[in-house]
């Protein structure tokens, strides 16, 4: 009888790599799937690695395009930051990468799927929320959540027993999850709150401390709420976050440093990198204050911190989610302009904003001449308004 086939989301790591055998020790055909969303590791070389330990092949997929434009992109039009500060870049990866695993399910006629998140993390729940909704009777196997392998120990002892090539040693510093839209690093020293996030918990963005004493200034445009080009110069959207991650980074823009409510009901203390989104959310921001009426902001506001948590939480193929994309597009449709923003050690600054369909009226906000407010209606305005108050 033929092998049962798994589809494992293999990322090169040491878990990913045990995980490769401990499957073939239960009789499983392993076929691996790395995804490709910027995480900027050699994907060639762990490709090589699976194939080592014994997967019988290794499919990589460039999603890079996919998550910048049908995901990042539609959380940053929608404003949705988890509990005010986390941009969601691995939140936002883990659906669209179960969702290229599930093609690759179909396609090789396999009956299981297989990923290495804990127990206790977010992870799993967007991979099998996912697996659950699109491919239901597809078996879904966690060995994390199951072997005995509890330390890092134990699984760098098993490593070696079964020899496959590890570069890990069996001291782990930090947790590390890496993509284009930002990077994750939790655990180790950062387990502590009150410790300062060490210098080497710094992956992509330079410390503000050594950072240019002289400030830059960038220009992005924003067609619709999604960003088209910088410094006037039309880009794609893949290309605009990898130019302006190079920028902020620079600069030690978009450092986010965190204690966040995990859906399990751990907390947990995070610090994140995101440069290129911390730009966009802020020049982003500082456009729809300039064309969005007061009503429609305040709304829209309240809808992206339910979006936020929607992503957070593994639920991004929901009715809920598309239904909140829907309205957000709404909004967008006269979110065009620039905004020129400031970076400077660490910090990002809107320095200037303009668009054709902005709701600043200078004759109205003027002190000076051209002031065509008419002052002598405020009188009444105020009566009306306290009215119903009034005993
Ligand atoms: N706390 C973040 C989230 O739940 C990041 C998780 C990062 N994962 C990792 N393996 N370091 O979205």
């Amino acid at each position: 009888m033929a092998k049962k086939k798994v589809v494992l989301a293999y990322s090169g790591g040491l878990d990913t790599s045990v995980i490769i055998k401990w499957l073939m020790e239960r009789d499983y055909e392993v076929i691996c799937f790395m995804a490709d969303v910027g995480q900027g590791a050699d994907v060639e070389k762990s490709r090589r690695r699976a194939l080592k330990i014994g997967a019988t092949k290794c499919i990589v997929g460039d999603l890079k395009d996919e998550f910048i434009r049908d995901y990042a992109f539609r959380a940053l039009k929608a404003g949705a930051l988890y509990q005010g500060k986390y941009n969601l870049a691995t939140s936002l990866s883990r659906p669209l990468i179960a969702d290229a695993m599930l093609r690759v399910a179909k396609e090789e006629n396999a009956s299981a799927v297989s990923h290495g998140s804990t127990g206790k993390g977010n992870d799993q729940v967007r991979f099998e929320v996912t697996f659950q909704l699109k491919a239901p009777k597809l078996e879904v196997i966690v060995p994390v959540r199951e072997w005995e392998l509890t330390t890092r120990e134990s699984e760098v002892d098993y490593a070696k027993k079964h020899k496959i090539p590890i570069e890990q040693t069996k001291k782990k510093l930090y947790s590390i999850d890496l993509n284009l839209w930002g990077i994750s690093v939790e655990s180790g020293k950062l387990e502590d709150p009150w410790v300062e996030p060490p210098k080497d918990t710094f992956i992509s963005v330079v410390r503000p401390e050594v950072a240019p004493s002289k400030a830059e200034y960038v220009k992005v445009t924003f067609k619709k709420g999604i960003p088209a080009a910088i410094n006037g110069k039309a880009h794609a959207p893949v290309k605009i976050v990898q130019k302006l991650n190079q920028i902020g980074s620079v600069h030690g823009v978009g450092r986010v440093d965190m204690v966040e409510d995990r859906l399990v009901g751990i907390k947990s203390r995070e610090v994140y990198e995101a440069p290129a989104s911390a730009i966009l959310y802020a020049a982003h921001t500082a456009l729809e204050e300039l064309v969005l009426d007061r009503e429609t902001r305040k709304y829209k506001k309240a809808l992206g911190d339910r979006y936020s948590d929607l992503v957070y939480n593994g639920l991004w193929f929901t009715p809920l989610r598309e239904a909140i994309d829907a309205f957000v597009d709404k909004t967008q449709e006269d979110v065009s302009g620039e905004v020129r923003l400031k970076l400077y050690k660490g910090s990002v600054t809107v320095a200037g904003r303009k668009s054709p369909a902005s709701r600043y009226k200078i004759e109205m906000a003027t002190y000076g001449e051209e002031d065509v407010f008419d002052q002598s209606m405020a009188k009444g305005f105020i009566e009306f308004w306290g009215m119903p108050y009034r005993q």
